[in-house]
Order: C-alpha cells, then structure tokens, then sequence
C-alpha cells in the first residue's frame, strides 16, 4: 500500500499545534502497523525555519513550474527520509518563506499552490499513491485538484482520497470572485466549493474526498450538530455515511518522562520521586514562590476562545480566594486572555504565572511539573495535550467534549476507575466544582499516588489507531 499525506505542517520539522504531531507520528505508525510493508510518505510545505536547517539528509528531487491560472510559478521539491518514511517539501519563496506560517492575506492562494505542487508532485517523482491522506483546508485543495482534474488521468484514477478534519473551525473560505483566476477552478466546481454564497475549501474537500474522518469518534458526531458544526453540519449531514473518527494517539517515545531530556529529572510511574524535582524546577522557572505543598495546575493550550479560557476567567479569582490552588499557563493567543492572564500574575504574584510562548521544549516542563492539567475546552476535535499531561502524571480535569470525552473517564473514588476529571457543561462553576473535589483528593495522598500512577499508564500510543487507519485504507481500496 503506498499513502500520501498532505498536510501543513509536520513534526520534528515545523509545529505550531496538534496537526503538527499527527504527522508527525501517525505516518511512521501506519508504516510499523503493516510490518513496514506500506509505502509512507509526506508533503508539507518548505517554510523557512526548515530551509534553514537543510542537512545532508536532504535532497532536490525535482524542479520545475506548476500553472496556477495564467501564471508559471516555480516549485522544487526536496526530501529526507526519517523513520523510514519519506517527507517531501515543497518550495517557493514568494509563498513560503514568510515569518508566519498562516495569517497572510493571500493564504487560500497560497496553500492552492501548494495543492498544484502536490500534483506536480505526483507527476513527476514516480510515487503514485494508492490513498492521499489530506488534513485540513490547507491541503483541501490538492484533494479538489486531485479528484476535480488529476483522475481524469487514468494512472491517477483509482486514488483514494481521505481527508481529516483537526478543526473545523478553520474553513479556508474565500470570495466567490476568485475561483477562475487565483485558484485555478471553473464554473463546474461551482456546486463542489460554494457554501452560503462563498468559495469554502473545506466543504469542497469534505463533497469530493471518498471517506472523511475527524481526530475523534465524538467528534465525528459532535459536528452533526450545529452548535460544533460552524456552519457546516447539513455539509456533513449530507456526508454522514462516508464520516467517521479514529482518536489520535501520541509519540510515546518523545513524551516520555523516564527518557526526555527536556526535564530536570526522570521518573516512572512506580518510580515518581523525580517529579517533585521537576515541579520545583517549574516553580523556579516561572517564580511561583508560594507553599511547595499546594497543587499546582497547569494549562499548556493556545489561548484560543473555544480552548475554554471564558470559563477560567469566570472562576479563577474565586479559586484562588477558596483554596490554596496555584496556577502555570503557557500558550500564546488571542490578546483579551493574554491580558487577563498577565494581570492575573500581576495580582497574586507567587501563585499565579504565564509564559506568553509556544514552546515545545518549556511545555515538557509544564507537563511534567504539574500536578493537575486544566482543559476546559468548548470543543475539542482530538486534543493531545490531555494525553501528554497524563504521560507525565499531571492528572487532567477536562470538560466532557471531543477527544477529551474519549481519552478521559472520570475518576471513581469507590471503584478506582478513571483517568482523571470531567465536567459536562459548557459551565464556569461546574468545572470550578471539579477542580475543587480534584485538590480534595490531591490531599488525601495515597489515593492521589494510586490515581496517578493509573493515570501514567493509560497507553495512549499509536498503536491501535494506526490499525484502525489501515483498516480504513484497505476498506477504501476495497471499493
Ligand atoms: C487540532 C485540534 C486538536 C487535535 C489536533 C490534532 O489542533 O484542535 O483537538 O488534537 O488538531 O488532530
């Protein structure tokens, strides 16, 4: 079986969130999952952090033009091979090499020319895939041009394309106007990409793509509906029998808090003594100076609006006059959250701190340092970071959505089971109930000892979602 991922943005060599560590790790998990059978390989676009860390790994495998409308646009083409799986980059400076990996004005043309590329791509490097596994609307227009031009060529007909929704919050939607010049489509794809009178490339890659899938079972269900769906649930509804969800995992060898070196001390989940070193490294760094003893709950999240950072704001100054909680966020984003979490710092100083960055390296510090992981998400496609936290042992309140509601069942006192908190409602004091029956247990410690340590060894490996993307992939070429 020969796959090709298109997405973004890919891990180890560009991250700015979840997609990122997806193809990171899945395409090396699919490769293991068929005893290194398949043919694995990835597209990401060569933005300039990763053009500056070319090594002798990498290789110009092809160059030449791709038509974008009336215009010739260069575009070469590199690889270097990790894992066995082989990741393709494609170049050209006037899109790519940009400060910022989205928020241009002219993004939708510039992730259309990087579906052009993928096709030149397919043309001219002999790798004819079976399945194209495309994610999100930057690679939504390599599945348009795929299936709207390319497989009218036979040696391209029977590719199968399945396209992921991360978050379907984010749409690539355009104005009508420029479907012909700028992004290469005719009157035909009209029906294809029009949604509420404009060009959106989600809903065009959702109509053609031969199966369609979210980063969670929950999700799957959730964006049916309209209070998840941003607009798009009679798109999905029409969909429905092609949609389904296979939940993330996560690189269990890089989040590993026995072998990371990213933290002052390594520990188990039998063996936890170094997390106490690793906690008071995170107070040191972010100078929390108050009691050692008090729990210390972290959120590493972008601060985005539906991450829940309205029900935080509700309640944290109550929590922090109630209970002796302290509080470490890192994350950058939207300014009002920014705003509050900095006076926040500025008003209990020693209790409350945040590190306005995206920082994969300081994150491992978060995780591992933490005692509880608050994610209060409004929606959640997968989320990875409760699965990460509970890796190190920082034990997850999360409100019941998405991912979250897959990966966390709620703790049981009388019974054991669980993996951490969770609330129901999209509410401030219900999530504040939880957090304080969380620091109630936190301070009966032999339960908290056998809480975490259940939590740490939950296995939220690849492993089984790969399977269950094989599976997937065998059943679409099936058809
Ligand atoms: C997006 C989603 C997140 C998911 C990630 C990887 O960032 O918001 O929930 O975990 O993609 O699929």
């Amino acid at each position: 079986m020969k796959i090709l991922y298109v997405g973004s943005e890919a891990l180890p060599f560009i991250s700015t969130g979840g997609l990122a560590d997806v193809l990171g790790s899945l395409p090396a998990a699919v490769r293991r999952a068929t005893e290194e059978t398949a043919d694995v390989r990835v597209v990401i676009p060569m933005f300039p952090k990763i053009k500056d860390s070319i090594d002798d790994s990498f290789e110009l495998v092809s160059e030449g033009e791709v038509n974008l409308s009336w215009r010739r646009l260069y575009v070469g083409i590199w690889k270097t091979v990790r894992d066995g799986v082989t990741i393709y980059f494609v170049d050209n400076e006037y899109y790519f090499n940009r400060p910022s990996l989205y928020g241009s004005f002219d993004d939708g043309e510039r992730f259309v020319f990087f579906g052009k590329a993928v096709m030149y791509l397919m043309m001219h490097s002999g790798f004819i895939p079976d399945i194209v596994h495309a994610n999100d609307w930057q690679s939504a227009p390599a599945v348009l041009y795929l299936k709207r031009k390319l497989c009218h060529i036979d040696a391209y007909r029977d590719i199968k394309v399945l396209f992921t929704i991360h978050n379907i919050e984010y749409q690539g939607v355009y104005d009508m106007s420029i479907l012909k010049d700028v992004f290469d489509l005719d009157g035909e794809d009209i029906p294809v990409v029009e949604y509420n009178g404009a060009l959106n490339l989600l809903k065009g890659a959702i109509t053609v793509a031969d199966m369609v899938s979210t980063v969670s079972e929950r999700y799957s269900n959730e964006i049916l509906t309209e209070y998840y769906s941003h607009g798009l649930h009679h798109v999905l509804r029409a969909s429905a029998d092609k949609l389904t969800g296979i939940t993330n995992g996560i690189d269990v060898d890089y989040y590993n808090p026995e072998t990371d070196p990213d933290i002052r001390t390594n520990y188990t989940a039998q063996k936890s003594t170094g997390k106490n070193d690793d906690k008071a490294e995170l107070r040191e760094i972010c100078g929390l100076d108050g009691d050692p003893k008090a729990p210390l709950c972290v959120m590493v999240s972008r601060l985005a609006g539906h991450k829940g950072f309205d029900l935080v704001r509700r309640v944290m100054y109550d929590l922090l006059e109630q209970t002796n909680i302290t509080f470490a966020i890192l994350g950058t984003g939207e300014a009002e959250y920014e705003d509050f979490f900095r006076k926040a710092a500025a008003d209990y100083p020693g209790r409350v701190a945040v590190k306005l960055e995206y920082n994969k390296a300081l994150s491992k510090k978060f995780y591992a340092g933490g005692d509880l992981f608050l994610m209060p998400s409004k929606s959640e496609p997968c989320g990875l970071s409760q699965m990460i936290a509970s890796r190190y042992g920082t034990v997850p309140i999360v409100r019941e959505t998405g991912g979250l509601y897959d990966t966390i069942k709620p703790y049981n006192e009388f019974t054991g089971e669980g993996n951490g908190f969770s609330f129901t409602n999209y509410n401030a004091h219900d999530m504040m109930a939880v957090i304080k029956y969380a620091i109630e247990l936190y301070n009966r410690k032999q339960k908290w000892t056998a809480l975490r340590r259940r939590v740490m060894k939950v296995d939220f490996s690849w492993t089984a979602s790969a399977e269950k993307y094989v599976k997937l992939y065998e059943s679409m070429l099936d058809k």
